[in-house]
């Protein structure tokens, strides 16, 4: 699912208050009642009528009759509280065209203090229940499985690029994120997939350093491939991170050896540069 700009730019202050207030008590009902959602905005009950109307119109919200009226914030109401506050607090000051759709995310150039761009999150109930398991926190958020996990999975992200950029590697510069959505730097590059490259040894070797400083900073990408890669000239950018895994995670051999054989699979095929996935894992790891 993606946002409309426009209509998030046009959402008027008593939807902005009609989303906060079902994001409230969205946590307490699966549907929020009526008279709930009357008393917590302190609307009246004509305003409130008509602008959860407007909202239903922009699929933000959605209600149910039975068996009782009830309303709930759909993703796309989720995404544009988290594009709004990004809106609000400066980190975002205009909304551009969509870049690039996942299946788990939605990526939007924007303009804040320099290029970025916004990756909405979204994710479904089953990469939700991986995500349950690692970590214990949002049990009031039970009832809505895929704000969990899309949060998760944003500042899953966010973590991963900020102790990443710091150590030094390249990856887009974190700026901001938000419920299910992190605001970054934009990069003016291709992707590798994309590319037709002049040193293709010179990118295949900046790849693997790249994921060797990651490694050594404690993350293993866990979804590597030439469509997570970027370049520009020789320079090379590692993205998407937000199912990164530890070093100490009880499958981090395999792993780490899968992202980097997609790697050297591409290369192969491409460039007809061979090397040895094992022999990359043990330069990354240090094992001889
Ligand atoms: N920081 C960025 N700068 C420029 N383009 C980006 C950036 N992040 C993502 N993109 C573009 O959006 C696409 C999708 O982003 P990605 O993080 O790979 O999410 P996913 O593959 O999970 O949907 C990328 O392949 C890339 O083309
Ligand atoms: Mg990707």
């Amino acid at each position: 699912m993606t946002v409309s700009p426009g209509d998030i730019k046009g959402l008027h202050k008593y939807e902005i208050l009609l989303l906060k207030t079902l994001e409230r008590l969205m946590k307490k009902y699966l549907w929020v009642p009526e008279e709930n959602i009357r008393k917590s905005s302190r609307l009246s009950a004509a305003e409130m009528e008509y602008r959860l109307g407007q909202l239903m119109e922009k699929n933000m919200v959605k209600s149910s009759s039975v068996p009782y009226r009830g309303y709930q914030l759909t993703f796309s109401g989720y995404d544009a509280l988290a594009v709004t506050s990004l809106v609000r607090n400066g980190t975002v000051t205009a909304l551009g065209s969509l870049i690039g759709v996942g299946k788990e995310s939605s990526v939007y150039e924007a303009l804040g203090t320099g290029a970025l761009v916004i990756k909405l999150h979204c994710i479904g109930q089953r990469s939700f229940q991986s995500a349950r398991l690692n970590r214990g926190f949002m049990p009031e958020w039970s009832h809505f499985p895929w704000i969990f996990a899309s949060t998760y999975s944003a500042r899953q992200e966010f973590e991963a690029l900020k102790a990443l950029r710091k150590g030094g590697a390249n990856v887009p510069i974190p700026i901001a994120v938000n419920r299910n959505v992190v605001a970054m730097s934009y990069i003016a590059g291709v992707n590798l997939h994309q590319a037709v490259l002049e040193e293709p040894r010179a990118v295949f070797d900046g790849i693997f350093e790249n994921i060797k400083k990651a490694y050594e900073l404690g993350f293993i990408h866990n979804d590597l491939s030439e469509f997570n890669v970027m370049v520009d000239g020789d320079t090379v950018w590692i993205i998407d991170w937000p199912q990164w895994i530890e070093p100490t995670h009880q499958n981090a051999d395999d792993i780490l050896l899968r992202d980097i054989s997609n790697i050297t699979t591409y290369f192969t095929k491409k460039y007809n540069i061979v090397e040895s996935p094992e022999k990359i894992r043990d330069m990354i790891t240090g094992k001889q």
